[in-house]
């Protein structure tokens, strides 16, 4: 894509690198092509399609499945150095378990993956992107203990398959959004509600699984392949709404991020201790016996410890927060549950919204973020694995121009406070299937067209804006 300039220099380091992402139930469609097996997201719009606006579901989405060699070379148009994606659990193993390799679903990413490093873009592979085999579900999905072996034989199929060429894994994306969205809401699959106990149980699960497949990463394949392994945290900055808040904001990151984070990243390991704390007064006014929070053995909590090559986040806007007064309701602010820590979660005021009313720009939270994860997870790599804005259709989007060129900029004033970040990820490569959203909102550097059974991608004004960051390797660029 073309390439202008200007004058002033806001370079990015020597070797930083950009990239775009997608997932694969957002784009990839054929849910039951060949012997894919069914996922918890075919379930969930396929047994009650009134569960999404219009009716949608990712059924055909952007049609990936078959349009995979368009996708590369969107990247290569827009000049990537890395394309995060993720595998489909049912596409590889149609069972949800290792006794059957799909041959389509192994062709499939196979195809991608070498397509990619044809055009010398690296393959940026999550393991898991929210597609539970159903069943996986139906024997309790992320709230039974043993899916932690079921993940860790999945993890080790496909490093088998992929790690000779796959160099960057995560195991997990957002995982919050995971346990928090699922069973707090009971809107997204799959779909049960159960806040007091669901949501904790997946989080202890999750970080079990996690630990287990980068541990099986490091001791069998890391060796010989010499990759590396984490996981994508959901983070939204937190702003304490007065001074008296200050505590309060902490104790919100902490629920947030911090309980998916802390375990791993912390010298300690386990818990943050101020959740844990609030978790157990919690429980117990409830009058549980016990907290809600699942204890680690310590076996447990030295499994989890240390597990990470490096730190990895998608972040996309900031959130208020103040004490809740007596009697007050809380939410809907489902995910890092406010609730719990006696928050009110509030939107910044007078900033730029999104098409969806949660996408506030609020660029400066960028790098207050990452100056934050470095004082607690220390300085270590930091990967930023998803970032973008919201729009409605149409190809004119200054406005996602703006928002990537802004939180470039405190990308760029985070590296100079001194935190190592290497990649920057746009969400997304194209629109796609937005979840609870459908086809809404849009949030692709290309735009589908979903009424064309072809899927035809068309650069957005962003598309070419990202392609000169990226050539440029600076924000040295024109807007328009
Ligand atoms: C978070 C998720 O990882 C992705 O699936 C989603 O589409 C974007 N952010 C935008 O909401």
């Amino acid at each position: 894509l073309a390439v202008s300039c200007t004058a002033s220099n806001r370079t990015f380091p020597l070797g930083f690198k950009f990239g775009a992402a997608t997932a694969s139930y957002q784009i990839e469609g054929g849910w039951n092509a060949t012997d894919k097996g069914e996922s918890i997201w075919d379930r969930f719009v396929h047994e009650d399609p009134t569960r999404i606006p219009n009716n949608d579901n990712g059924d055909v989405a952007c049609d990936s499945y078959n349009n995979w060699e368009r996708d590369v070379e969107m990247a290569a148009e827009l000049g990537l150095h890395f394309y995060r994606f993720s595998l489909s659990w049912s596409r590889i193993l149609p069972t949800g378990f290792n006794n059957r390799i799909s041959e389509d679903g192994v062709r499939y990413y196979n195809s991608l993956i070498d397509g990619l490093l044809a055009r010398g873009i690296e393959p940026f592979v999550t393991l898991y992107h929210w597609d539970l085999p159903q069943p996986v579900q139906e024997l309790s999905g992320w709230t039974n203990p043993l899916i932690v072996d079921w993940f860790a034989d999945y993890a080790r199929v496909a490093y088998a398959l992929f790690g000779d060429r796959v160099k960057l894994w995560l195991t997990f994306n957002e995982p919050v959004v995971m346990c928090d969205g699922a069973y707090n809401t009971g809107l997204i699959a799959p779909g049960i509600l159960n806040p007091d106990i669901g949501s904790y149980m997946c989080n202890k699960v999750l970080l079990m699984a996690h630990a287990k497949a980068w541990r099986i990463y490091d001791e069998e394949f890391k060796p010989k392949y010499h990759g590396k392994v984490s996981l994508a945290n959901m983070w939204v900055w937190i702003e304490p709404a007065t001074e008296d808040d200050k505590d309060l904001a902490e104790l919100a990151l902490q629920n947030l991020g911090g309980r998916y984070s802390h375990p791993i990243y912390s010298k300690e390991g386990g818990w943050p201790p101020g959740i844990e704390e609030v978790m157990a007064k919690n429980s117990f006014k409830k009058g549980y016996s016990k907290s809600q929070f699942p204890a680690f053995t310590k076996e447990e909590k030295d499994l989890v410890r240390g597990t990470y090559d490096f730190y990895c986040l998608n972040h996309y806007s900031t959130r208020f927060v103040r004490k809740a007064k007596e009697g007050e309701t809380f939410g809907p602010f489902p995910i890092g549950d406010d609730e719990d820590i006696g928050g009110i979660m509030m939107l910044p005021e007078n900033r730029e919204v999104g098409a969806s009313s949660g996408s506030v720009k609020y660029p400066e939270g960028m790098r207050r973020l990452l100056v934050w994860l470095k004082e607690h997870y220390g300085d270590i790599e930091y990967v930023i694995a998803e970032n973008g804005f919201s729009t409605y259709a149409g190809l004119e989007d200054i406005s996602r121009i703006g928002y990537h060129k802004d939180y470039l900029e405190q990308v760029l004033l985070a590296i100079n406070d001194g935190v190592n970040v290497t990649h920057y990820t746009a969400w997304s490569l194209m629109d796609n299937f937005q979840w609870n959203d459908g086809y809404t909102y849009k949030f692709g550097l290309y735009e589908v067209d979903f009424t064309d059974p072809k899927r035809t991608r068309t650069p957005r004004q962003s598309a070419y804006y990202y392609a000169s960051v990226i050539a440029q390797h600076s924000l040295d660029v024109a807007t328009e």
